[in-house]
């Protein structure tokens, strides 16, 4: 991570963006090969890798690039991926799912310290805090690597300004698929920089549903019954003063969408911020 020494978290982060900054999008052009600094796997179907990052590339927490590797034919395979760190650090990373017989991941999931992989300049995304108008609580909603832009939003000292206070529930089938959103939140906490801020003002809330958790159930469920609400001693959902940030499968944004929509949540945009706003984790059903 970015190495600061300046005493206040929020100057030494704004000194770290204005370095960044002193390379404009466009100016620098960003080549469209990072390679590889570390890569962690968490289960047989998960892992996350940080890469270097080229000077010249810029982009907002919570958003995605195109990343990708070149295949045998010399063709580059290329996918959207949410980028996990947040835009002042000084790598990138990026939390992955494998599908067996997926064009990229079955490639993907061998790479090691020192590989290249395609980044693509351009970054872009839904989960902007413009979107939003301001409230006192934000929600982030996740289920499996869906937690990816969220990794990047909670170390983001923006949130904490907007907002009192930030919920981020994270749901999985299993305890072992937490282990990625279990680490960055124990990271961030623990920060010179942010862990002050994010002690105070984060509440993690990881759910498994196939298996013995302290907390068990679909998200969907732990917002209709109120039992989230309630758990962390807080009001009802309410547009007055909640926002929400929602990153799933097709399901879970549908089915959290029309929850919001009965309780008169408006989805927010750039021309017209709003209360929510939604991106995909994924395109397809799941595996
Ligand atoms: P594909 O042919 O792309 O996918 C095959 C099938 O696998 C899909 O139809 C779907 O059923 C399933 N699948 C794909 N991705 C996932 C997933 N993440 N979780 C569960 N099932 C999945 N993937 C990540 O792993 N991390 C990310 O941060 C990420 N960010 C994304 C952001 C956006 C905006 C979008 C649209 C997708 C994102 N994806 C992410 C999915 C990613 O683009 C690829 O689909 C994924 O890496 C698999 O690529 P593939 O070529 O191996 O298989
Ligand atoms: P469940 O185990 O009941 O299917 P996946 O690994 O399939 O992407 O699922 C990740 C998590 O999201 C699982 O806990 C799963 O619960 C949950 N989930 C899947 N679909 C929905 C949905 N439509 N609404 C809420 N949670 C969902």
């Amino acid at each position: 991570m970015t190495q600061l020494q300046n005493p206040s978290p929020l100057a030494a982060l704004d000194q770290a963006n204005k370095s960044l900054a002193s390379h404009p999008k466009g100016g620098i052009s960003a080549p469209d090969q990072v390679t590889v600094t570390a890569v962690t796997h968490w289960t047989d179907k998960l892992f996350s890798f940080q890469t270097d990052r080229p000077p010249g590339f810029r982009f907002q927490s919570g958003e995605f690039a195109m990343i990708g590797l070149v295949d045998d034919e010399g063709k580059a395979v290329t996918r959207a991926y949410s980028i996990a760190s947040p835009h002042w650090d000084d790598h990138l990373e990026f939390y992955s799912i494998i599908v067996p017989d997926g064009p990229l991941t079955s490639r993907l999931r061998h790479v090691q310290i020192g590989d290249k992989i395609i980044l693509r300049s351009k970054t872009t995304g839904t989960l902007g805090l413009a979107r939003l108008r301001d409230g006192q609580r934000l929600y982030l909603l996740a289920t499996g690597t869906g937690f990816a832009p969220f990794a990047a939003l909670i170390r983001d000292p923006e949130i904490y300004e907007r907002f009192e206070q930030v919920i981020l529930v994270h749901g999985c089938r299993t305890i072992a698929e937490l282990g990625y959103s279990q680490k960055i939140v124990a990271d961030s906490r623990a920060h010179p920089l942010i862990g002050e801020m994010v002690t105070r003002q984060l509440h993690y809330v990881p759910s498994v549903t196939r298996e013995n958790f302290t907390q068990t159930g679909r998200i969907t469920t732990l917002l209709a019954d109120g039992k989230l609400a309630s758990s962390l001693s807080l009001p009802p959902l309410d547009p007055a003063f909640d926002r929400i940030m929602i990153c799933g499968s097709i399901g879970l944004n549908q089915d959290i969408a029309a929850q919001l929509l009965e309780k008169n949540f408006h989805e927010g945009n750039l021309s017209s911020p709003g209360d929510y706003v939604i991106e995909r984790a994924f395109v397809g059903d799941g595996i």
